[in-house]
């Protein structure tokens, strides 16, 4: 759409997991739209080439190295772009892990790690940002949930950490909104053409696909259209919500896999004598 062509002109954007299969999209979209992105991920060589490569395009783009977890990381990455931009409007709490771990069997090293990464990650980023978002006339979070974070999901810790994040969304846009930060969650189902699709087992991917309304995984810019959305002036009403990019799993998907069963069996019945 032209008219949202230069949406970021004079933004800065900071996406975690920026080196990954959503935040690579996610940057490349931003950069396009005129924002100066600091990509930052524990990835450090993808996360270079790709800045490098939205520089040579003739954007604004550097990477930094950032373990989510890290807190002195997150102060030293702000300290950087106060100094090298002198404001922040933007942060895309977007770096994750996936675990497949059920509550029967799951240890407390992987729930640790989990929680870690999804959900302290992003309660740290939004602590480190906030100052200099409220220096740079406020701002917008957006944290990366899943639709693991609505519903159950078979790893426990994963769907934790997800639920978790809409509570610190939730938490941060009531305490933010005194310094005009909007805070939003957006809830993906399968992702395609990411670190998490490629390795989700080929039984995991045949049953997600069938089930889905849509009868496939999104693509990582369909994603990423809501992010920037909610990342963008033309949100300023939408706060402390949940969008769900799942092609109506959620709300539909149940009913609609009833359906299909319902239509099977009535098929199979009409046949018999
Ligand atoms: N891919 C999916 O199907 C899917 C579905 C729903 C939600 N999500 C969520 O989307 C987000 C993006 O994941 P993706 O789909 O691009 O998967 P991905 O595996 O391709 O990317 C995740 C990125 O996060 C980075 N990362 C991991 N630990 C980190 C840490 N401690 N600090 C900084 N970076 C770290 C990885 O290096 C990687 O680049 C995640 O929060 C994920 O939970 C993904």
């Amino acid at each position: 759409m032209a008219r949202n062509r230069r949406r970021f002109e004079d933004k800065v954007v900071l996406i975690t997991g920026g080196s990954g299969g959503q935040g690579r999209v996610q940057a490349s979209m931003f950069a396009e739209q005129g924002a100066a992105v600091v990509l930052t991920d524990v990835v450090e060589a993808a996360g270079k080439a790709l800045a490098a490569q939205l520089r040579k395009s003739g954007a604004n783009a550097s990477f930094v190295k950032l373990d989510v977890t890290d807190a002195d990381s997150w102060a030293k990455v702000v300290k950087r772009i106060r100094r090298d931009h002198g404001k922040l409007h933007v942060l895309v709490n977007n770096a994750g892990v996936i675990s497949r771990t059920s509550v029967r069997t799951i240890d407390m090293a992987e729930w640790q790690r989990v929680l870690g990464i999804n959900l302290t990650g992003p309660m740290l980023g939004t602590q480190a940002v906030a100052p200099l978002m409220r220096d740079s006339g406020g701002g917008a979070i957006v944290n990366i949930a899943s639709t693991a974070g609505l519903v159950g999901h078979p790893g426990v810790a994963y769907a934790a950490s997800k639920w978790g994040l809409r509570g610190v969304t939730k938490s941060a846009a009531m305490e933010l909104l005194d310094w005009n930060i909007r805070v939003n969650s957006v809830h993906p189902a399968q992702v395609s053409e990411t670190g998490m699709a490629a390795n989700a087992t080929p039984g995991y991917r045949y049953a997600n696909e069938r089930a889905m309304p849509l009868k496939r995984a999104s693509r990582p810019d369909e994603v990423a259209q809501a992010v920037l959305f909610l990342a963008s002036d033309e949100a300023s009403y939408v706060n402390a919500t949940e969008v769900v990019v799942d092609g109506g799993a959620v709300a539909i998907g149940l009913p609609r896999v009833r359906t299909l069963l319902e239509d099977d069996f009535n098929r199979a019945n009409a046949a018999k004598p």
